[in-house]
């Protein structure tokens, strides 16, 4: 993380927020140390809530000043408090940051989301916290380098925080952690990890991207891309991606694939079963007055199983006044789990509900861990359901869904702004699958060469790429089973 800092002169003033017992300091000071950062004097200020630590703190770091120009101070307390009431202060002259903050959410109507409302920053987690009040305490030109996950890049709770990051600084470098296995934890949502660094007033440029696995960088890839491949032009949620590979995705190739949910006259939404609220209406098995109460676990291979004897979820859900307005009437849809195992290939593993297999069921309840595609609260022609589902279960999209997204979520809004082929290549998709009997998870064989609008779309999206690294097998569309599969 050091290293990413660039060649400085003059007076460092260096902020280490969080500084547990000084690891990242050090590592900073070593490199002034070795001459490759050369400042006239520094002056580090390292906060540190537990004063457990400051012990080992101190440690850390009086050895420095007989090295360097270096005076330092460890501040107990609350950095956001303090950190706050600086900047009401105006006192913005950090010229560097180095950061491995704590990672918490943080509460609506906590403490900490009022303070941080005075100082005009409003987000959802302790890590975006500390990274944008370590902006506000910088001048121009001052320097962040910042461990944190991945969360921020995607969904609606950290728009304004992304909103403040592009507003007041220039992203230059993101280093990606691709496994999670070490990940931070957020309610069992496993994170990849970023080292950002970002110029407060800077100007922004193109962006490097490296990755590596893990902390060992034996397999550091690096790249550098244009910010319109970062974020791009006229998204109004401003997701930051990380694209991994120096060629644009089959989804930035195709020209299909550019339609809005809105263009294609249908919605998405989380599916509006919350079980534990409504408890009192669930049904192990389907009976009397009851409707199909559908789960992720009702889903595999694409299609639905129900109702599950053995499953510890309910099957189904009690038809009634109070329950009718939570439920969608019969009727074919495509549904997307909200959370993927980390075993899982695909984050986005779509499937088709067929009202077929719920004989006479004049509603379905889905519950809150599927997102539901549908069109206007009403069941999608079977093509476009088919469809949808084929094009989102192809690699391609998968691909393009990690460049923004770090977690194994899924939510409504990223699936709502993303960009799908038209209406009528969908449907064509879909139509051509049922001619085949295909199941929506065999997306990779898209068959009539008739059509000029498919053959693009299956040109673009589904031809065999190259392997992103050393052994993986990246086949564009085809899915590694289908792959081996050899269809
Ligand atoms: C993820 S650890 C990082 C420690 C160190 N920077 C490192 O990289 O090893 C975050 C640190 O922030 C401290 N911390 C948590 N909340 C804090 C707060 N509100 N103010 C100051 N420090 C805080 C924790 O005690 C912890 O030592």
């Amino acid at each position: 993380m050091a290293k990413l800092f660039p060649a400085g002169s003059g007076s460092c003033r260096l902020l280490d927020a969080g500084a547990g017992i000084g690891s990242l300091s050090s590592a900073f000071l070593e490199r002034c140390a070795s001459a490759e950062l050369s400042f006239s004097e520094i002056k580090l200020s390292a906060f540190e809530l537990d004063e457990n630590l400051h012990a080992a703190l101190d440690s850390s770091l009086h050895g420095y000043p007989i090295k360097l120009p270096l005076s330092y101070e460890i501040t107990g307390g609350d950095f956001i408090e303090s950190a706050v009431n600086r900047i009401q202060f105006g006192q913005n002259d950090f010229t560097h940051a180095i950061l491995n903050p704590p990672y918490k959410k943080i509460s609506s109507n906590s403490r900490y989301r009022l303070l941080l409302r005075q100082v005009g920053i409003e987000t959802v987690n302790l890590y975006t916290a500390f990274v944008a009040l370590s902006l506000l305490l910088m001048p121009p030109g001052g320097q962040i380098v910042a461990i944190i996950p991945r969360s921020f890049c995607n969904g609606p709770y950290y728009r304004p925080f992304r909103d403040l990051v592009l507003k007041h600084s220039a992203i230059h470098h993101i280093h990606l952690f691709e496994s999670r296995s070490k990940a931070f934890k957020d309610d069992n949502v496993l994170q990849e990890n970023i080292i950002v660094r970002l110029e407060r007033g800077g100007k922004q440029g193109p962006v490097v991207i490296s990755t590596s696995t893990d902390d060992t960088f034996a397999d550091l890839a690096i790249h550098e891309h244009s910010f319109d491949r970062i974020v791009f032009p006229g998204d109004s949620e401003r997701f930051i991606h990380v694209p991994t590979s120096p060629e644009n995705s089959a989804f930035e190739l195709s020209p299909t694939a550019c339609h809005s949910l809105v263009d294609l006259g249908i919605n998405v939404s989380t599916g509006p079963v919350v079980d534990f609220r409504m408890k009192p209406y669930l049904q192990g098995m389907p009976g009397k007055d009851t409707v199909p109460l559908l789960y992720p676990g009702h889903f595999s291979a694409g299609e639905v199983t129900w109702p599950l004897p053995n499953s510890k979820k309910p099957n189904a859900i009690l038809h009634t006044i109070d329950t009718e307005k939570w439920l969608y009437p019969n009727g074919y849809y495509c549904v997307v789990r909200r959370f993927s195992s980390k075993e899982e290939k695909r984050r986005i593993v779509a499937s088709v509900v067929n009202p077929a297999a719920f004989a006479d069921a004049p509603m379905l309840g889905f519950e809150n861990h599927l997102n539901v595609f549908h069109e206007n609260k009403q069941g999608l022609p079977e093509a476009l359901a088919r469809g949808l589902a084929m094009f989102l279960n192809t690699m391609a999209v998968d691909e393009y869904f990690r460049r923004f997204s770090g977690h194994t979520q899924v939510n409504a809004t990223d699936l709502r702004l993303m960009k799908y082929p038209s209406r009528d290549v969908l449907i064509k998709l879909g139509q051509s699958a049922m001619r085949q009997g295909l199941r929506a998870e065999y997306a990779q064989n898209i068959p009539p060469k008739d059509d000029a609008s498919v053959r693009q779309y299956r040109d673009c999206m589904l031809q065999p790429r190259q392997a992103r690294s050393p052994g993986e097998h990246f086949q564009g569309g085809l899915s590694d089973r289908a792959y081996s599969m050899n269809i």
